[in-house]
């Protein structure tokens, strides 16, 4: 008997465009064509889970079966990349917490509430570093502090929640750190210490979802890193404004090393910071901003 291996369809460039924009349409990611075999190969369990016979077939599921909602996660989750570990990029953290944080503290100091937001946070690692970050503060003793962390996929939010990390996650972790937040979990692993995991909360988000921004409270700062290198330019101008909206007047927009706000005429004011560059959603709406000058 033939096994599935053997008789793999191949995907048509027709079929591979349909699939491409449907999954774009979702929440942002833009396969290029010259990934079209990435994608064929990712896809292929997926039908095979199935049983469906081709890509054209599997494209008709997605938009028509009653399990559409719950398959369209599966094929975003297969091409989706979560790689992620704490206290990456140290050098953007350390200019947050020298040169931010004291200032959140201030603007705060009568509310004595802040809220951080890492958006796509994969399995947790950036929300779990920005709380560990703000405990190490003394400043923020008897403060309401919140972290939270969203993704689109449901199965890293899973292993955020069980909060449980081998090597890989731990590979820019100091052994003072690791002393300091962890405590040893089974198998050759560490467990995120219980009061930096009760600062931060977890939840399923697509950052395109517009209507489901709106219950996301508002926030002092927002690490979107990461995330918006794999959308193209009109789902990042989209993802922008909703997490302008999300921010209060004032708040920082951290994007990762790689990403910058060129071209993307996004309403924000670029901060210069010893340490590093950051956006802010500007204190004034443009009318009044443009009134003033
Ligand atoms: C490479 S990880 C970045 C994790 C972390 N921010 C960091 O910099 O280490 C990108 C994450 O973005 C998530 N993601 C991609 N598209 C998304 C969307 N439309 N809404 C929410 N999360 C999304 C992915 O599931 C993935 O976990």
């Amino acid at each position: 008997m033939a096994r599935f291996d053997d008789s793999r369809p191949e995907m048509t460039l027709e079929e591979f465009r349909l699939l491409r924009d449907h999954v774009y349409s979702h929440c942002g990611i833009l396969v290029h064509e010259d990934m079209k075999f990435v994608m064929e190969r990712r896809l292929w369990p997926r039908l095979e889970a199935l049983g469906v016979s081709d890509f054209g077939a599997y494209h008709r599921f997605l938009r028509h079966d009653p399990n559409r909602h719950a398959e369209l996660e599966a094929a975003v989750e297969s091409l989706t990349t979560h790689e992620t570990y704490f206290f990456r990029e140290p050098s953007q953290l350390k200019a947050f917490r020298e040169e931010l944080v004291p200032v959140l503290e201030r603007r705060n100091a009568r509310s004595r509430r802040l809220r951080l937001w890492s958006a796509g946070c994969s399995s947790g690692e950036e929300a779990y570093t920005l709380a560990m970050l703000l405990r190490d503060e003394r400043r923020f003793e008897g403060w309401d502090v919140e972290v939270y962390g969203t993704d689109i996929s449901r199965r890293v939010l899973a292993m955020a929640r069980r909060a449980e990390y081998g090597p890989s996650a731990l590979r820019a972790t100091s052994a003072d750190l690791l002393e300091r937040f962890f405590v040893p979990a089974a198998n050759n692993r560490v467990r995120v210490r219980d009061d930096v995991r009760a600062m931060v909360s977890f939840g399923h988000h697509n950052l395109l979802d517009e209507a489901g921004s709106q219950l996301v409270t508002k926030m002092d700062a927002v690490f979107c890193r990461n995330v918006m290198i794999y959308f193209d330019q009109s789902a990042r101008r989209r993802v922008l404004r909703i997490l302008r909206d999300r921010l209060v007047p004032g708040g920082y927009l951290l994007l990762g090393h790689s990403e910058n706000l060129l071209n993307l005429g996004a309403d924000f004011e670029l901060v210069h910071l010893r340490g590093d560059l950051v956006y802010r959603r500007p204190e004034l709406p443009a009318l009044l901003r443009s009134e003033e000058r």
